[in-house]
């Protein structure tokens, strides 16, 4: 079977745009891929400097890959922190990697524009990222679109180490899912914790319905019609329901006389029924953290086992160890 590899950041709560642009896309590779799901924590590090904090948002983001379906015996979950080879391995490729390229890079460049200060590890975050996926042979990564870029520098770092010491490494591909492009947040920017614009996936329904009913519409006024898809909460709402009923509500607003905060409460439903029994198992997961740690011991291991593996033929390749 072929590999597909994700992470998340656990830089703040996950939230929906999280699930939208990958959880959800990642957890459907899971019957025709072997799926390597990790939490990115040593990349959280660059924006989040707070030891407990940083702590809890990767047990959260862990229950929340849980609490939406991932199986930990048929998939791998574990913390990037527990895969020290990985760190290894992005040492090595940083010698493969050149500046120019982390000079491109769309993160970099925006750190730069705005004047934020700007640590070294922002500026080889992509290198990271790249011993992430290589340190386990991963064909496919799904991905949100905001990743792209990141991906093609990861394959150009593989393909500049593999044109010195053959082909070691597994050059992948990126699984961007067209239809979840940008989901949107509050105010209809890309939702980001940047952008301190997201909806956290499993709040108490009350914090959810008062957030949803937050989100920015323009000022037409309920008679008059409206564009439901120029609107976050129309292109939020497509994504919790077929078709057939974003069709219906749709129409409704197109004709006139069916107000933003109908739809709005639409959405607010929409949520609650596809995600509601998922709280109620994230809350549970949350509840026994003891369980939670022996389900990333667990994964750590199998990583471990795997990226190890890559890891001896790796370092025998570079001139490490006695033995060509
Ligand atoms: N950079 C990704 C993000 O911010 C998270 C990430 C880290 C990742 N390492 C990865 C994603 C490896 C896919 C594969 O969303």
């Amino acid at each position: 079977m072929k590999i597909a590899l994700s992470g998340i950041k656990p830089s703040g709560l996950p939230h929906i745009g999280n699930y939208l642009g990958m959880i959800r896309p990642a957890l459907r590779l899971a019957d025709s891929y072997q799926c390597l799901y990790f939490i990115a924590d040593y990349h959280a590090l660059t924006t989040l400097h707070n030891g407990a904090e940083l702590r809890a948002h990767s047990l959260s983001v862990a229950a929340t890959w849980l609490a939406l379906g991932l199986d930990p015996t048929r998939n791998l979950l574990y913390r990037q922190s527990d895969v020290p080879e990985v760190m290894e391995l992005a040492w090595i490729l940083s010698c493969f990697t050149g500046k120019g390229l982390l000079d491109r890079a769309h993160a970099f460049k925006d750190a730069q524009a705005q004047q934020r200060e700007i640590s070294a590890g922002v500026y080889t975050y992509p290198i990271l990222m790249a011993a992430d996926i290589l340190a386990f042979g991963a064909d496919v990564v799904p991905v949100g679109r905001d990743q792209k870029q990141h991906l093609e520098m990861c394959r150009d770092i593989a393909q500049r180490f593999n044109h010195v010491y053959g082909d070691l490494l597994v050059v992948p591909e990126a699984l961007i899912q067209e239809e979840v492009e940008t989901i949107p947040g509050l105010d209809g920017r890309k939702m980001s914790k940047s952008y301190d614009n997201t909806v956290p996936m499993f709040l108490p329904a009350a914090q959810l319905r008062k957030l949803v009913m937050r989100i920015q519409t323009d000022s037409v006024p309920v008679e008059e019609p409206k564009v439901p898809e120029s609107a976050a909460v129309f292109q939020l709402y497509r994504h919790f329901v077929g078709a057939a009923e974003a069709e219906t509500l749709a129409n409704k607003l197109r004709a006139g006389g069916t107000g933003w905060a109908v739809a709005k409460q639409a959405l607010f439903d929409a949520m609650e029924t596809s995600l509601g029994d998922a709280r109620a198992r994230y809350l549970d997961i949350m509840a026994n953290p003891e369980k939670l740690a022996e389900i990333l011991r667990d994964g750590a291991e199998r990583a471990r086992a795997l990226a190890g593996a890559r890891m001896t033929r790796v370092r025998r390749a570079i001139g490490m160890g006695l033995l060509a």
